[in-house]
């Protein structure tokens, strides 16, 4: 397989020189875009446009029509991965994600498995094969899942929480249970991940969207001991390029060293640290992705760009910094600030990289 014609992203992941900062949105393909909408209506739900794969690579490739990014990311979601150990995924209008089965007692961990992605994830690898041929080299394709912490708040939680009392509950009073649980996900993501790279994911990312809500001591034993299980079983190269590898723990700011360690090649920061000292920091280790608030985006123009100065001036001139925002993008974003968003950051960040 040939690199892509872009591949600034995969550069700047690697930490080697690029023209520009490399740019693109999580959540990039989604509900801000009315055309997104109108292929999901079509599809009827969210979880029939997922695991359609010519629908997937519609939404994927949409974003990419209306802005320049530097990369595509897989339209699909961390919760297949439970969805396929039979737990029920549905969506509650307003609510957002339910499971039937809540996993909460050694029985109903004791009856999962890691799920064959080739079985009962065939649909998500079927997309990023589809994905790969439509985008025919024009940008690399990012594959992606939850971390093990985070797939294991929805599945004891039994959908979304405010507080993570149930699983936390779980994590003092029986840890081992939970350390259970947290193996048999890291399994799952690991083969999921490695599934997507043979499938021709062209880098990856761990979304660690929960490992912020815990204490320092168990953050470490909980949520990234996990994810380190998962790089260490990760495939690095396919078909001769290497496969660059993300992690964003939202909320992770104060563990920077310890993220930075996990075996990754990037870290992925929220807008609550500064670039400066995240890369004063960690950067001689990982290159970094991120971080003007999302909220940014509802900003008149002139306010987006100075925020993507102030982010492109913390970080500094030289490599190893991918632009994005520090979480997904809102819902209610005009379409025309992202285009104002990327426009700046590929206008502004030359002079950074001569
Ligand atoms: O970035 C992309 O464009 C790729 C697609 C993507 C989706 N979900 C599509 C989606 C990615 C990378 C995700 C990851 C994801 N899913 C995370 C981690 C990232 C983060 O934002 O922290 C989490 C926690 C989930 C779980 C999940 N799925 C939630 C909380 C929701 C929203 C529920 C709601 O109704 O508000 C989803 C559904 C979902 N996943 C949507 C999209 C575009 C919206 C569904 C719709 O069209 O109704």
């Amino acid at each position: 397989m040939s690199k892509p014609a872009n591949d600034t992203l995969i550069k700047a992941l690697l930490r080697e020189t690029t023209p520009y900062t490399p740019v693109w949105l999580m959540r990039q393909a989604g509900r801000y875009l009315p055309e997104y909408n109108e292929t999901r209506r079509r599809a009827g739900s969210f979880l029939a446009l997922a695991r359609s794969p010519a629908l997937a690579t519609e939404v994927t490739l949409q974003p990419l029509e209306r802005f320049d990014l530097d990369a595509a990311i897989l339209f699909s979601d961390i919760l297949v991965i439970p969805d396929a150990m039979g737990l029920g995924l549905h969506f509650v209008e307003g609510e957002g994600p339910r499971f039937k089965q809540a996993i909460r007692d050694r029985a109903a961990v004791d009856r999962l498995a890691p799920p064959d992605p080739a079985d009962g994830l065939r649909y998500v690898l079927d997309a990023v094969a589809e994905i790969r041929r439509a985008l025919q080299n024009r940008v690399p394709l990012i594959g992606f899942a939850g971390s093990p912490y985070t797939l294991a708040c929805y599945m004891v939680e039994g959908g979304a929480s405010s507080d993570f009392l149930t699983i936390k509950s779980m994590l003092y009073r029986e840890p081992r249970l939970l350390h259970r649980l947290l193996e048999i996900n890291a399994r799952a993501v690991a083969a999921l991940l490695n599934a997507q790279i043979e499938a021709g994911a062209q880098a990856v990312m761990i979304f660690d969207t929960w490992g912020g809500s815990l204490s320092q001591a168990a953050y470490r034993e909980f949520s990234l001991a996990y994810i380190e299980q998962v790089m260490e079983s990760l495939k690095r190269e396919n078909a001769g390029q290497r496969v660059p590898s993300i992690v964003f723990t939202k909320g992770g700011g104060l563990w920077l060293e310890s993220i930075a360690r996990c075996g990754c090649d990037a870290v992925g920061l929220d807008w609550t640290i500064g670039m400066d000292s995240a890369r004063a920091r960690v950067g001689a280790r990982v290159a970094l992705q991120g971080n003007v608030d999302p909220a940014v985006l509802h900003a008149p123009d002139d306010c987006i760009r100075s925020e993507v100065a102030a982010v492109l001036a913390a970080y500094g001139p030289g490599p190893g910094h991918v632009f994005n925002l520090g979480h997904g993008i809102s819902q209610t974003t005009p379409p025309n600030a992202v285009k104002t968003f990327v426009d700046a950051v590929h206008e502004q960040s030359r002079a950074y990289h001569r």
